[in-house]
């Protein structure tokens, strides 16, 4: 009960615009430094390249949310575009996550659209790969939609998958060849479109992993869940499916033992780094997930 209490309220914060315009003159505060690698390109680049040190590649996210005008969204096409630079710049072993709303989805669909081709054009010219990151159910089939369309010209971008929906096996058969990260699903869905228990989140987490992974199709298996992990480690066992066909993604700052240990078993290990001023939202949702982070944030009110 209060732990689905507290879900309901930081999902709330994290949606609330004059939190999150405030926050972005805070810097980063109760605790948020713990899980978002700096305010600055220059800070996110020191923390990449120390888990690039220990072995653990790096996905990167400029956090952004709430773009309510074309100039707003240019200004992340263009903060996207400069990740990508800095990567390439300074060898970082690095891809780039991005979510379409950051991009103006919401404001223009076509201009959206060729955001995303600029930050691809300049992926592609690095040799890099580009994930769209899976936003609430209302920006579900839209995402699908661009993905697939973008797909027709670049090979360097695939998207998310959130085992919490009803439709998630069915969609994933139309997405056949394309690298997926799978994950349970960060949002507050209606029975309507999603499960909402852990256990049927679970199971249907497990199958979409086992059926993308025999479909012969890179897979990214995005978990704290060391249950869910030893299934996966167990499952691959058993069907020889090669080192280099999937990775383990776990987000900055969370479980960094289990990150170190995977990558020294010789598991792909994929760090999510989310970084920038536009912090709050993120954090928030983080809180929502596991309200044993809320001592992050505890112990954050008399961090300096
Ligand atoms: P879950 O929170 O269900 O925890 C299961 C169990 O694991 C717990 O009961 C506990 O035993 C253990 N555990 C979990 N966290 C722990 C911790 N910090 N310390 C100790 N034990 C812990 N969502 C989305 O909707 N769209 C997206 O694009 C993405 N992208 C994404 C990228 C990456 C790299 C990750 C890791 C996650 C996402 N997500 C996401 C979020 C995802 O949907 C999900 O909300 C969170 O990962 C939480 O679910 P878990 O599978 O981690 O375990």
């Amino acid at each position: 009960m209060i732990s689905a209490l507290s879900k309901e309220f930081f999902l709330f914060l994290s949606k609330n615009r004059t939190l999150n315009r405030a926050a972005k003159k805070w810097g980063l505060k109760l605790g948020a430094s713990q899980v978002v690698a700096g305010n600055s390109i220059e800070a996110m680049i020191v923390k990449v390249r120390e888990l690039n040190e220990k072995d653990l590649v790096c996905t990167l996210d400029h956090l952004g949310e709430f773009v309510s005008s074309k100039e707003e969204a240019a200004t992340a096409t263009a903060a996207a575009i400069r990740t990508l630079e800095a990567i390439e710049k300074e060898g970082l072993n690095s891809h780039l996550s991005v979510k379409l709303t950051q991009l103006g989805v919401d404001i223009d669909r076509e201009f959206c659209v060729n955001n995303m081709r600029s930050i691809l054009e300049t992926a592609q010219k690095f040799k890099n790969f580009v994930r769209i990151d899976m936003e609430d159910y209302l920006h579900y089939k839209i995402t699908l939609n661009i993905l697939q369309e973008l797909r027709e010209t670049f090979q360097n971008v695939g998207t998310v998958m959130q085992a919490y929906l009803f439709c998630a096996e069915e969609d994933m058969q139309k997405l056949q060849g394309i690298p997926l990260r799978i994950v349970k699903g960060a949002y507050k869905e209606s029975p309507k479109v999603a499960f909402q228990h852990k256990k049927e989140i679970d199971e249907n987490f497990m199958k979409l992993i086992k059926i993308h992974l025999l479909g012969g199709n890179y897979t990214a298996v995005a978990t704290h869940d060391h249950h869910i992990i030893a299934k996966v480690k167990q499952f691959v066992e058993e069907q020889q499916i090669p080192r280099d066909q999937f990775e383990f993604q776990m987000l900055y700052g969370f479980r960094t033992e289990m990150q170190q240990s995977l990558a020294d078993e010789g598991y792909k290990m994929r760090v999510y780094v989310p970084y920038g001023s536009d912090w709050f939202a993120y954090y928030m949702r983080r809180l929502a997930e596991r309200p044993q982070n809320v001592s992050f944030a505890l112990k954050g009110l008399f961090l300096k």
